[in-house]
């Protein structure tokens, strides 16, 4: 473990400052990579010794020379990509979402064949699936055809094409994750975003309405961090992509959480489901790196809203944060 030292990239936001977040409390050195904007989400999940630990990097991974030397400056002997455009940034400027989703990754996998690394993970997303409808009834397997909706889940599904194309020519081995809906502190941008904005306004006690309905694989933050960690380390060959589960639950169980927390809070949400399958199996992801954190979605909720109240009474965040 001593030995480790960790390059993530993306990690200004969620996901990336959760991973940050576990790996700093875990005594291992950290380099981030991401555009230099605002050091928020870290902030909001770590404390300030913790974010004066982080090495920081700040450069655009659609530059392949910066990318290649921030691999060499951190000296990095473990890669969690995770920088990315996310669904509505993807909708309003596909070309930059290609850019940086599609070239970026490619970016990252030729960095780690100039620098000599044998394994990136990375984050793909449930995007990659298609209508619900053209899926059996139940949990989505392991195997189910790809068919992206949006620019978004085309630009991922190009990333899984990226990653097998590197192992086939190069060897470096590769794990995919795609996680459905990430939420707990920190989420505040995304098309899945709302629950966790409800959750804010909740901690606020101000009104929210979610956009969408239906069924969804809840994702709490720590859990996933810790499953990109796990993956890191893994000893593992080959290029897989692994859906993760997490808690499959209708948003009208999320609702149920949150007024158990807090019963005067006035979240409602539009009944529309996303055009999504209801969740995913993970018993290949299992199989392949062993079992993964699951946190209880109340308890998730109960953390997220707990940790917002908090952060709002120091005066990290305020209720329009979210
Ligand atoms: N949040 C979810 O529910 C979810 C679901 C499925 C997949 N994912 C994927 O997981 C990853 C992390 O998601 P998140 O919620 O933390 O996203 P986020 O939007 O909070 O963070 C993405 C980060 O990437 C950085 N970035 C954007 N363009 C960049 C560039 N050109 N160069 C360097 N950095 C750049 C941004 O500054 C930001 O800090 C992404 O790849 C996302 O597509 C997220």
């Amino acid at each position: 473990m001593s030995e480790e030292r960790f390059l993530v990239t993306g990690a200004l936001g969620c996901l990336g400052a959760w991973v940050v977040r576990n790996l700093i409390r875990e005594g291992v050195p950290v380099s981030i990579f991401d555009l230099g904007g605002s050091n928020h989400r870290l902030r909001l999940v770590m404390t300030d010794d913790e974010v004066a630990k982080i090495n920081v990097i700040n450069g655009d991974v659609t530059n392949k020379d910066v990318v290649e030397k921030a691999f060499r400056d951190s000296a990095a002997t473990h890669i969690i990509h995770l920088a990315a455009l996310q669904v509505p940034f993807c909708r309003a400027n596909p070309s930059l979402g290609a850019s940086v989703n599609v070239t970026g990754t490619v970016n990252i996998f030729e960095a780690a064949k100039a620098v000599g690394l044998k394994k990136v993970v990375y984050a793909s997303s449930m995007a990659v699936y298609g209508a619900p409808s053209e899926y059996p009834p139940g949990l989505l397997q392991h195997d189910a055809r790809p068919n992206p909706l949006n620019h978004y889940g085309v630009y991922k599904l190009a990333n899984e094409g990226t990653a097998r194309i590197y192992w086939q020519d190069d060897k470096i081995s590769s794990i995919g994750l795609r996680p459905y809906t990430i939420y707990g502190p920190a989420r505040d941008q995304g098309m899945t975003s709302t629950p966790t904005k409800a959750m804010l306004a909740a901690a606020a006690e101000i009104p929210y309405r979610m956009t969408y309905g239906g069924y969804n694989g809840w994702q709490y933050t720590d859990d996933v961090a810790k499953i990109f960690i796990q993956a890191a380390r893994a000893s593992f060959e080959g290029a897989s992509v692994f859906n993760l589960k997490g808690v499959v639950a209708h948003v009208q169980e999320v609702l149920d959480a949150i007024l158990a927390v807090e019963p005067s809070a006035q979240v409602t949400f539009e009944p529309k489901p996303l055009a999504l399958p209801d969740g995913c199996d993970d018993s290949a992801l299992v199989a392949a790196i062993g079992a993964v954190p699951e946190t209880p979605l109340r308890e998730g909720v109960a953390q997220t809203i707990a940790h917002f109240k908090q952060a709002l009474a120091e005066g990290k965040i305020t209720a329009e944060s979210n």
